[in-house]
């Protein structure tokens, strides 16, 4: 019988394309997939543990299944990602309505733990007493009791197997090659835009931070992986690719100690990283940078006509990048490059290994190779930020809002720090700084940020900009989402402020393009007052990106929309708000309607 699988994704870009590649594996499979979760017969939650409130989601979307379960109990729930990885076993044992658990070290297994953990149900509930529960006879209680130890059991080792800890995370690492490697490139999942992941895990252990015990050391793709999974991607018509690595920068690939396994190459443990501030001295024949990757991926994939990456490092990024960059049109300038503090004190406690005047130095460099607006080319830099890191004063807080003046980023996505058990900060610096203050902060800088958002979207007022297509607006997503299930997808709910990609601009990639005939047809249904353009006809808003990442929202008639989702479009600038730029499309150039 076919399985119905709904997924729904938390954090950040690296669990998107995890669900991508999920989604891709299980469709070829022949399970089908519905954004509904009432209409699965499979809940997949790809989930994230970067912060508490990423996992109180999860863990109250659970909550709401155990009764759902207990009506229908042949229902089978999955916990994917790092909280798997992260909280394996108590997981289960705090809610046991789970019937699967799958690290990100391991998502390849994942459809053979699916159908274990199909199968499972099925026969559990074939063996279950059908007429009543307990305490009708003491006959009948026996046999339940029997049937609920059966259950538990295989449960158990059903997790057991599933589960895999950090400590056998980087042997996963070889076979889940696979996955990225098997990854389906149809035009259906991509609209026009995809994540390549370039590295897997990170070694920095910043002291806040569970991303290392999630997600195991950093290992590098191989290069030749990457180019063919862009090649492919382009051949199935995607225009736009954000290469993904938690600290993508110091992606390196040493030619010469390559292993090899039944003939495909292996990705590569991460070295500690030497490559200088301003160059990397170890480039040559035998190393691909990520200079070189970079470079290669613009050669070698001339239909990918925006080539972007995240999240950077601020620590040694080499002039070699940036000159990459300014050399090859088609590589947007654009950097994700966090400072998390603008306090050299905190910077020490978090671990950073750099400085405020690092920082800023390196911003300063980037600027004056990358930043031309004279020929239509500026760049624009995102931050984060945490602010309430242990024992950060008001002298600390106000050095950050020093930084985020002078850095100006377009946008910068600012958490309050939520301790994370298992990482150094949480095992030796106190939770200090008061809840009341930490809020107080968050919203004293993101109103600073907003301020600083407008002026840089200021500066495109009246100018022609062409944008990506990514999909319907959040209003218009929202106004959908009121109307009633037609066709199925993997639904991302990306948590909007982890990294740039994914604010206000929505899920990109299978989503958008899976979710859209039902979501027009959902629009031309309902229409509210000024959807109507003049001279009759519904109009939707679209949203969009510049090559700089800024969002840009226009409306259109909404028989146009569909030929102009996945494409690149001009569109005029008109106002600017502070998370987002508003628009009117060139009709002039644009597609036609269909
Ligand atoms: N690799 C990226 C960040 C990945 S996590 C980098 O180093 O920049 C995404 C963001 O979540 C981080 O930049 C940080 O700002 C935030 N974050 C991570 N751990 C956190 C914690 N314990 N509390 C609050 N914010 C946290
Ligand atoms: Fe976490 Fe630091 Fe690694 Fe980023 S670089 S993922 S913040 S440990
Ligand atoms: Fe969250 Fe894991 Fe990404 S903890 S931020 S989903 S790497």
């Amino acid at each position: 019988m076919a399985r119905t699988v709904y997924i729904e994704t938390f954090g950040c870009q690296m669990n998107e394309l995890d669900s991508q590649l999920v989604c891709g594996q299980l469709r070829a499979l022949g399970y089908a997939f519905s954004d509904h979760p009432e209409l699965a017969d499979v809940v997949l939650y790809n989930t994230c543990s970067v912060r508490e409130h990423a996992e109180q989601k999860v863990w109250s979307r659970l909550g709401e299944l155990k009764f759902r379960k207990a009506r229908e109990p042949h229902l089978v729930v999955g916990v994917l990602g790092c909280m798997a990885e992260r909280d394996g076993e108590d997981l289960i044992r705090r809610m046991p309505v789970v019937d699967l658990l799958c690290g990100p070290g391991e998502l390849d297994k994942l459809p053979a733990l699916l159908d274990n953990a199909v199968r499972t149900r099925s026969s559990l509930l074939a063996d279950e007493p059908t007429e009543a529960g307990p305490g009708d006879n003491s006959e009948r209680f026996d046999e339940y009791a029997a049937v609920r130890s059966l259950r538990s059991a295989r449960q158990v080792a059903l997790q057991g197997n599933s589960s895999r800890r950090s400590a056998t995370l980087a042997a996963a690492q070889d076979t889940l090659e696979l996955l990225d490697l098997s990854r389906a490139v149809s035009p259906d999942d991509h609209a026009g835009s995809a994540y390549v992941r370039v590295t897997r895990g990170c070694n920095k252990f910043c002291t806040y931070c569970v991303v290392p015990f999630t997600r195991g050391a950093e290992v590098h793709r191989p290069p030749d992986h990457i180019v063919d999974e862009c090649k492919r991607l382009a051949d199935a018509g995607v225009l736009e690719i954000t290469l993904l690595g938690q600290t993508v920068n110091h992606y390196r690939f040493e030619h010469g100690s390559a292993a090899t396994v039944n003939g495909i190459v292996q990705p590569q443990k991460g070295r500690s990283y030497h490559g200088g501030h301003r160059r990397d001295p170890f480039r040559g024949e035998l190393t691909t940078t990520f200079a070189d990757l970079l470079a290669r991926i613009h050669d070698e994939v001339p239909a990918v006509q925006r080539l972007r990456f995240v999240t950077s490092y601020p620590r040694d990024f080499g002039d070699d990048v940036l000159e990459v960059i300014r050399d090859h049109p088609r590589i947007c300038r654009f950097l994700h490059v966090p400072a998390q503090s603008g306090s050299n004190r905190i910077l020490q406690a978090m671990n950073r290994g750099y400085t405020v005047e690092e920082y800023l130095e390196f911003i300063d460099r980037a600027r004056a190779y990358l930043h031309q607006p004279e020929i239509g080319r500026p760049l624009t830099i995102a931050g984060d930020i945490i602010v309430g890191f242990p024992s950060e004063t008001d002298d600390d807080f106000e050095a950050t809002k020093v930084l985020l003046r002078t850095a100006r980023y377009k946008n910068c996505f600012i958490f309050k720090y939520s301790p994370r058990p298992g990482t150094p900060a949480y095992d030796k610096l106190d939770d200090d700084v008061p809840e009341s203050v930490k809020r107080a902060r968050n919203s004293d800088l993101l109103a600073l940020q907003n301020e600083i958002s407008e002026e840089v979207g200021g500066e495109y007022v009246g100018q022609r900009l062409d944008v990506f297509v990514q999909g319907l607006s959040q209003r218009e997503r929202k106004k959908a989402a009121r109307q009633p299930a037609a066709s199925g997808a993997c639904a991302v709910d990306s948590a909007p402020g982890i990294v740039g990609l994914t604010i206000g601009g929505g899920a990109i990639g299978a989503s958008a393009q899976h979710s859209f005939s039902a979501i027009t047809s959902a629009i031309a249904v309902e229409s509210e007052p000024g959807d109507s353009a003049e001279g009759g006809g519904e109009t939707v808003q679209l949203s969009a990106r510049t090559e700089g990442d800024l969002i840009v929202l226009f409306d259109v008639p909404a028989v146009q929309s569909e030929s102009l989702i996945g494409h690149i479009v001009p569109v005029r600038i008109e106002s600017t708000r502070p998370l987002a730029l508003m628009g009117e499309l060139d009709q002039a150039h644009a597609p036609a309607a269909i």
